[in-house]
C-alpha cells in the first residue's frame, strides 16, 4: 500500500523532513504554539482533527465511486485509506493523552477565530465536482494541510508523541499534494492553472466567511453586553420607581375599563 508501485504516474512518498509551510503559517507559529500548549485544547483539537480526517476520507471514497477515470479511482481509494488512517492516528493519540489526564476534559469553548484545522475537506461537495475541479480542490486543501501540519510538528517539541503523529501524517499529505497536482495537469492540461486559481479563490472566500461569522459573533456579544449594562439599568430603575408608587394588594379599576370582554385583545 505504501510503495510507489501503488501510485502509478505519481510521485513516491517522501521520506525526508519536509519544509512546506507557507509564510502565513510560519508567521502564525506563536499562535499555534499557544493553542497547542494547552493540554486540554490539544486533546480537543486532536479529536476534532480525527473527525475531519475520517469525514474527508469518506468524501474521497465517494469521489472514487463517481469518477470515470480508472487511474483516479485507484488513487482516490488509496487516498481515502490514508485519510481514514490519519483519523485513527489522531483519535488514538487523543485517547492516550486522555488516559494520562487526572480528571475529565474541560468543555470546549467557541474558538472560531483560531486557525481552522488542516484540510478544509469538510467544504467538499463531491457530486458537484468534475475530475479537474475535484483535483484542484484537493490539491489546494492538501497543500494547506501539509503547510499547517509542518508548523504543528515544529511547535510541538514538548510533546514528542503528538509531534510523531504529525511527522507520520505529513509524509502522506505531501504525497497527496503532489499526486493531485500531477493528475490535474494530466486530466486538464489546458485549464489546470485556472482550476487552481478558482479553488484558491473559493477557499479564501470560505475562510473569509468563517472569519466574518466569528467577528460578527464577537461584535454581537459586545453590543449585547453594552446594552445590558448601559441601556437596561435606567429602565429597571424606572420600573422600580413605578412599582413603589403602586398601592399594595387588589385595587378597584375605573368603571369605563370594567366592561365584559368582546374580543381577545
Ligand atoms: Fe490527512
Ligand atoms: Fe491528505
Amino acid at each position: 500500500m505504501e510503495s510507489s508501485a501503488s501510485y502509478p504516474n505519481a510521485a513516491t512518498r517522501p521520506k525526508r523532513r519536509h519544509s512546506v509551510a507557507a509564510g502565513v503559517d510560519r508567521m502564525l507559529a506563536p499562535l499555534h504554539r499557544w493553542v497547542w500548549g494547552d493540554f486540554d485544547r490539544r486533546i480537543q483539537k486532536l479529536l476534532r482533527f480525527g473527525e475531519t480526517e475520517v469525514d474527508g476520507g469518506r468524501d474521497i471514497l465517494r469521489a472514487a465511486e463517481v469518477t470515470r477515470d480508472p487511474l483516479l479511482r485507484r488513487l482516490y481509494l488509496l487516498h481515502a485509506v490514508d485519510e481514514h488512517r490519519h483519523g485513527l492516528l489522531f483519535r488514538r493519540r487523543a485517547t492516550d493523552l486522555l488516559r494520562v489526564r487526572p480528571s475529565g476534559l474541560k468543555p470546549e469553548s467557541s474558538r472560531e477565530w483560531l486557525p481552522s484545522s488542516g484540510h478544509g475537506l469538510d467544504d467538499l461537495r463531491v457530486e458537484e465536482e468534475t475530475d479537474d475541479t475535484m483535483l484542484a480542490f484537493l490539491h489546494v486543501a492538501e497543500k494547506a494541510a501539509a503547510s499547517r501540519f509542518t508548523v504543528y510538528r515544529d511547535v510541538l517539541q514538548l510533546d514528542p508523541g503528538t509531534r510523531a503523529v504529525f511527522e507520520d501524517i505529513l509524509h502522506d499529505e505531501v504525497f497527496h499534494m503532489n499526486y493531485t497536482l500531477t493528475q490535474l495537469v494530466r486530466v486538464s492540461p489546458e485549464r489546470h492553472r485556472w482550476n487552481l486559481w478558482r479553488a484558491r479563490a473559493s477557499r479564501l472566500w470560505k475562510g473569509y466567511l468563517r472569519l466574518a461569522t466569528a467577528v460578527g459573533g464577537i461584535i454581537g456579544t459586545v453590543l449585547l453586553t453594552v446594552q445590558y449594562f448601559v441601556i437596561l439599568p435606567p429602565f429597571a430603575w424606572l420600573a422600580k420607581r413605578a412599582e413603589r408608587r403602586e398601592r399594595p394588594g387588589w385595587n378597584p379599576i375605573a368603571p369605563d375599563r370594567n366592561d365584559s370582554l368582546h374580543k381577545q385583545y
